[in-house]
């Protein structure tokens, strides 16, 4: 395969990394998670505030032990996640429990390993008032509703961003701009007096409000309006000591996409903020709860061509992955970009890039690529977020391994699966 230079990681050519650990392959840059963590520092200066890596965005234990190394704490949605902070040693004050719907169990075993407890239903609210009483603390997500509703019917999805916005066609910039009600997530404001009801009657000491920034950080204004209204509510709860404004901050994807600059919210926020530890005497924390933020750039699915056809008029790539490691594309409409890196110089042609399921199976459509050839390196980028946390053994195929290049060297944090992998679980049953 000729060589080619012009895209290295952290001075390294992805053909060696390809070489030594094979194709499909996860490769993280731990240079570019450090750079995204380190933003907060810059956006955020004068507030006391606490990074959480959402845990669920890329689960590796590396990664997360990276995390704590930078100095992040964590934001976990399932109790096995709760147990990989722990086990790497995260004190349970920089770990917060921000589940879904669960089964009030999750919440007392998150209890019992003593990390911060966040909950957004008020039925599980109640059965931790009627456990726990003001013996534990506890923070709540609130889902504010409000600016506007989504009259289309479609609730925008998690994954919403500028370049997928095409999918969303009859939604308008404010909309997308806005909190809505019409998702599952947290407690409706409407339903504000409820909770104030049971924090009276369980004498709840409330030490965190929530509010997931979601795609909200993508219009200044709305920031604003949201962040006037969760301080304004801050005000009621005497023993508030975070405001966690959760994850959702979006990445470019597309070298036009429009994303706010976090430093850009930053001095909206500082102003609500200092105004309230001003007129409160309090000086609460303020959290946030990036996943994409920090991991979607740091990421990189390298696959190899391995079979060109034609049929009609479309040229098909065909590659050796596929949904079942990179499920964005066929879930969310997701855009990742795609690099041939091992013909920067050929010509550029019109593809559609296809996964190897025996499905549907689209990573990318009319896509412009230098010539392909098989054997070529295709490099699928934004790919450290939901990557491999959402991959799966689909057609029985096998999980790719995972690298993470640091300090210029490339290190393998997951070996790829192997067929005694795949049916470790399973029990053959005698007839
Ligand atoms: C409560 C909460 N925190 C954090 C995140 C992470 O979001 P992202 O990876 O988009 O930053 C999510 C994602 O849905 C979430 O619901």
């Amino acid at each position: 395969m000729e060589k080619d230079n012009s895209f290295l990681m952290q001075g390294l050519d992805p053909h060696d990394i390809c070489q030594e650990f094979g194709t499909p392959l996860y490769v993280y840059d731990a240079d570019i998670i450090k750079q995204q963590v380190d933003k907060f520092k810059t956006a955020f200066a004068g507030i006391n505030y606490k990074v959480m890596y959402a845990v669920k965005s890329c689960t590796n234990i590396s990664i997360l032990k990276y995390m704590k190394h930078l100095g992040t704490g964590l934001d976990t949605v399932s109790i096995p996640e709760v147990r990989m902070g722990l086990n790497l040693g995260f004190d349970p004050e920089d770990i917060v429990f921000t589940p879904n719907v669960v089964d009030f169990k999750e919440i007392e075993a998150a209890v019992d390993s003593k990390v911060s407890i966040n909950i957004e239903n008020l039925q599980n609210l109640e059965s931790f008032g009627k456990k726990y009483g003001s013996s534990y603390p506890v923070c709540v997500r609130l889902n504010p509703n409000m600016i506007s509703e989504i009259e289309s019917g479609k609730a925008i999805g998690p994954d919403f961003t500028s370049a997928n916005k095409e999918h969303y066609d009859n939604i308008s910039d404010e909309q997308v701009g806005a909190w809505h009600n019409q998702s599952k997530f947290g407690i409706s404001l409407t339903q504000f007096d409820s909770i104030l009801k049971l924090v009276e009657k369980y004498r709840l000491r409330i030490n965190g409000l929530h509010l997931h920034s979601s795609h909200v950080i993508l219009n200044k204004g709305v920031f604003k309006k949201g962040v006037k209204t969760l301080f304004k509510i801050a005000k009621q709860f005497e023993h508030l000591e975070y405001i966690d404004f959760g994850g959702g901050i979006m990445v470019k994807h597309k070298p036009d996409d429009v994303v706010i600059e976090i430093s850009d919210v930053g001095p909206i926020l500082k102003k609500e903020y200092d105004a309230f530890c001003h007129e409160t005497g309090k000086n609460i924390s303020v959290w946030f709860e990036p996943g994409r933020f920090i991991m979607s750039e740091a990421g990189f699915l390298f696959t190899e061509a391995v079979v060109l056809k034609t049929n009609g008029l479309i040229d098909f790539v065909g590659t050796n992955t596929g949904f079942n490691h990179l499920l964005r594309p066929m879930m969310y409409n997701a855009y990742h970009s795609i690099e041939n890196i091992s013909n920067p110089k050929g010509p550029n042609r019109k593809y559609n890039i296809v996964g190897n399921l025996c499905e549907i199976d689209n990573l990318a459509i009319e896509r412009e690529l230098n010539e392909v050839r098989a054997g070529d390196i295709l490099i699928i980028k934004n790919a450290g977020a939901y990557g491999f946390a959402m991959s799966s053994n689909y057609n029985s195929r096998l999980k790719p391994a995972e690298v993470l290049i640091i300090n210029g060297q490339a290190k393998l944090i997951r070996k790829r699966e192997t067929y005694a992998d795949l049916i470790k679980n399973q029990v053959e049953i005698m007839f």
